[in-house]
């Protein structure tokens, strides 16, 4: 048996017609160029006769991708056929992806045909398709709930007709691994001619099982896994690529399969997905989340130092990562402060280390994540220094359709306060113009980032910054309700870092010149 495992990837199809997923035509071509950078052996670019959006994307990108396979997906019917060949075939490589349901519950319920009905059907249709592309796939959706000996019919008249891929897809997540196994090895000890095909598993996450299920069947003889990047598709999405592919690529051995899939290109194309779609995935997702290969806990961050082996099952370099993280944080020890500290350039003797660990759970308590400026403020002692400086008393912005963005914010600064206004290309650019005014520092933004950190209307609101003063970058981050204020009081922290990071430089100077 075929050791190689094809990786049909469905992010632009069934990820794509999820909620919140959705893409414009460019964007879909941007995202399956980065599935060809990734090495995919299928792109599914979408369902061509759901839209006259969905046919245009489809064509453009079966005009464009070389390497890769292009799907276009249709119901069993002609009308859905022709548009799918209409879209795809100028591909290099294109293949019908033609499904119907098979499982009593959506016959009866959905399709209202009877067995036979739809047995006539996938004949038809999977002739038909036959006649315009020799890449015929047959789906039978809902295969998992669908009565066995109906299935193996079904799946040998699909053969007969000239599929050359059959996909059992688990179309709700309701399958057990083993059970979806199962489902795999009957048909491929009782259909005729199966040998012949390539068996596919298409699995959705409705019970966490996506992952676990597609490598039962690959484990029960299927060599092709439908997927999407960062898991996005109906529901619960549908199985994630990355989790597949390095789960085949860590664990090669004793599975004894592999994927075609250049890894280093997992990273990257996960970020695509997300920019273009505004769906970030989970911190602590497998493989592409920030925390994947990010360590805080202090035993765990000593182990890493020694050897990453010790809490890291594959690098992050494999999945095109720099490197690994140790957060500093409260869980920290003294051995990745020591260790931070070395890498910006401070070898800290025993002594000052103990007090710099001191100083550094203080601040760690009241912070959630330290930055590399708040290490080095509590090496040269000016933990707190930031409270000094500039504060946002209030702010009030006015913009909208027809309205210049504006911005009134009152800061202090000890005892004085100042209020000033700006205008700007948006609220938050008319709120750092107004912050320029009022401090005379100008900034260049160079990072800028939003995210909720609670759910709902009221959502509170994560600012991060990065903005370079006099060449120097220094970060600020701020949580609100309001996004403006939030952005406001981030660009601040930077300010003020840059502001007792140049008081500080100014007292040295003015100390050597006086001891000279
Ligand atoms: O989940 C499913 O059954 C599908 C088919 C159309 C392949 O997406
Ligand atoms: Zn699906």
């Amino acid at each position: 048996m075929e050791h190689r495992v094809h990786i049909f990837d469905t992010t632009l199809r069934d990820g794509e017609q999820s909620p919140g997923c959705s893409m414009n035509l460019e964007e879909k071509v941007r995202m399956a160029r980065q599935l060809e950078h990734l090495r995919v052996d299928v792109i599914e670019a979408g369902f061509p006769i759901a839209s006259a959006g969905d046919f245009e994307a489809v064509q453009f990108i079966a005009k464009t991708v070389e390497q890769s396979t292009v799907a276009a997906l249709a119901r069993a019917v002609k009308q859905d056929i022709d548009r799918a060949w209409e879209a795809i075939q100028y591909a290099k490589h294109p293949r019908i992806h033609t499904f119907i349901a098979t499982s009593d519950i959506h016959l009866k319920h959905k399709l209202k045909k009877t067995r036979e009905q739809v047995l006539t059907d996938t004949v038809t249709a999977v002739k038909y398709a036959k006649s315009l592309c020799d890449n015929v796939e047959f789906s039978c959706e809902d295969a998992s709930r669908s009565d066995i000996n109906f299935l193996c019919e079904l799946v040998a008249a699909a053969i007969d007709s000239g599929a050359v891929v059959i996909n059992l897809p688990d179309t709700v997540g309701y399958a057990l691994p083993e059970e979806y196994g199962a489902m795999f090895s009957e048909i491929r000890r009782r259909v005729p001619g199966v040998d012949n095909v390539i068996l596919s598993a298409h699995c959705h996450n409705d019970l966490g099982l996506a992952v676990a299920n597609s490598l039962a069947a690959v484990h029960n003889g299927a060599r092709q896994i439908e997927c999407t990047v960062n898991g996005i598709g109906e529901r619960a999405g549908n199985a994630s690529l990355e989790e597949i592919v390095m789960a085949i690529k860590t664990r090669g051995e004793k599975l004894g399969i592999e994927t075609n899939i250049d890894t280093h290109e997992i990273y990257k194309s996960s970020k695509l997905l997300s920019s273009l779609t505004g769906m970030l995935v989970q911190r602590n997702k497998a493989i592409v989340g920030a925390n994947a290969f990010a360590h805080e806990a202090g035993i765990h961050q000593d182990g890493m130092l020694k050897s990453p082996i010790t809490y890291e099952i594959m690098t992050p370099q494999s999945v095109g990562i720099k490197h690994s993280t140790l957060v500093l944080g409260k869980h920290s020890g003294r051995h990745a402060l020591k260790q931070r500290y070395a890498e910006l350039g401070y070898e800290l003797p025993a002594d000052e280390l103990d007090r710099a660990y001191q100083a550094f759970c203080t601040v760690a308590d009241k912070k959630k994540e330290i930055f590399d400026e708040d290490l080095i403020a509590i090496i040269e002692d000016r933990v707190g220094d930031v409270d000094d400086y500039y504060q946002l008393e209030t702010i009030q912005v006015s913009s909208g359709t027809n309205v210049r963005p504006t911005a009134t914010l009152e800061l202090r600064l000890g005892d004085q306060r100042f209020v000033d206004s700006a205008t700007g290309d948006g609220p938050v650019d008319a709120a750092y113009k107004t912050i320029e005014r009022i401090t005379g520092v100008t900034g260049k933004l160079t990072e800028y980032s939003i995210k909720s950190v609670s759910l709902g209307r009221d959502a509170i609101g994560e600012v991060f910054v990065r903005a370079e003063f006099n060449g120097v970058l220094y970060n600020g981050r701020a949580v609100s309700t309001d996004i403006i204020t939030g952005s406001a009081k981030a660009y601040l922290e930077a300010l003020n870092r840059f502001l007792v990071a140049s008081k500080r430089k100014k007292e040295a100077e003015q100390q050597t010149s006086v001891a000279v």
